[in-house]
């Protein structure tokens, strides 16, 4: 019997090597919408490594905030395997799926999704709460991620008391204060100014110089423009793969 007839069939899906933190394989996201069926994701494949800095670009409608929903674990494909940190995602009980949305990832959105009636304070320390932080621990790091964004001198400001460009630092501080994995950032400047938007994406340039891997979803070419790489879609597919530093 020849070697060939012993070896196991050729698996099609291997887990990640090390270092590569984000792998979607053949992901399809399809919407029934009775008559049609939108197709919101095509057969969308790529590896992101730890330490990358990656821009998703396409135009309204091209499938971003649903892939950055899937990556996010906001969501489920309708086909395909999605892999974070090395773990096949559709294998993770809910339990662990909180979990990971908790601590692996730092969600920051166009409309910054800050609670209106607490202080920027307390919208940091959040999540810190949910996964069970002590009060003075949490108290201290909810502090030093304000700080990070330069933001120590608005502790006790709610948000209608800050600047849009404020709110997204209050926002951003949220999403690094369990430091986490990725930052997925969804049209972060969407609802800035130019010179706001600025501000933010130099945050974004010092946070990806300190470690942090970043997957950041935009329309504008300026804004993917910052990244390493950009990771162009249309019509829910990957139209092209770009490193551009
Ligand atoms: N919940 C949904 N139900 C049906 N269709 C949806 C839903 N969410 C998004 N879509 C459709 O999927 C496509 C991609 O949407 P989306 O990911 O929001 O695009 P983008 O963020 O690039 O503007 C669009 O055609 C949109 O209409
Ligand atoms: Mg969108």
């Amino acid at each position: 019997m020849s070697s060939r007839t012993l070896t196991a069939p050729l698996q099609q899906t291997m887990t990640p090597k090390d270092g590569v933190i984000i792998r979607t394989e053949n992901l399809w996201k399809t919407y029934d919408m009775g008559a049609v069926q939108v197709h919101a994701l095509c057969d969308v494949s790529f590896d992101i490594e730890r330490g990358e800095y990656v821009a998703i670009m396409g135009p309204s409608g091209s499938g971003k905030s649903t892939l950055m929903n899937l990556i996010g674990c906001l969501d489920t494909p309708t086909q395909g395997k999605y892999w974070l940190n090395g773990r096949l995602v559709s294998e993770l009980s809910d339990d662990e799926l909180a979990y990971i949305r908790n601590k692996e990832i730092g969600f920051v959105f166009q409309t910054f999704n800050l609670l209106s009636r607490a202080t920027a304070l307390h919208n940091v320390e959040l999540p810190l709460i949910y996964s069970g932080t002590p009060a003075a621990e949490r108290l201290e790091r909810a502090r030093e991620a304000l700080r990070k964004v330069e933001l120590g001198d608005r502790m006790h400001h709610k948000p209608n008391e800050l600047s849009g460009g404020q709110r997204q630092r209050v926002a951003i501080a949220r999403a690094l204060v369990n430091e986490p994995s990725i930052i997925l950032a969804d049209e972060p400047t969407g609802n800035l100014d130019s010179a706001t938007g600025d501000e933010i994406m130099n945050l974004f340039d010092r946070l990806h110089q300190a470690g942090n891997t970043i997957v950041l979803v935009t329309h504008e070419h300026d804004i993917a423009a910052r990244a390493h790489r950009i990771i162009h879609i249309r019509d829910g597919k990957v139209a092209r793969d770009e490193r551009v530093k």
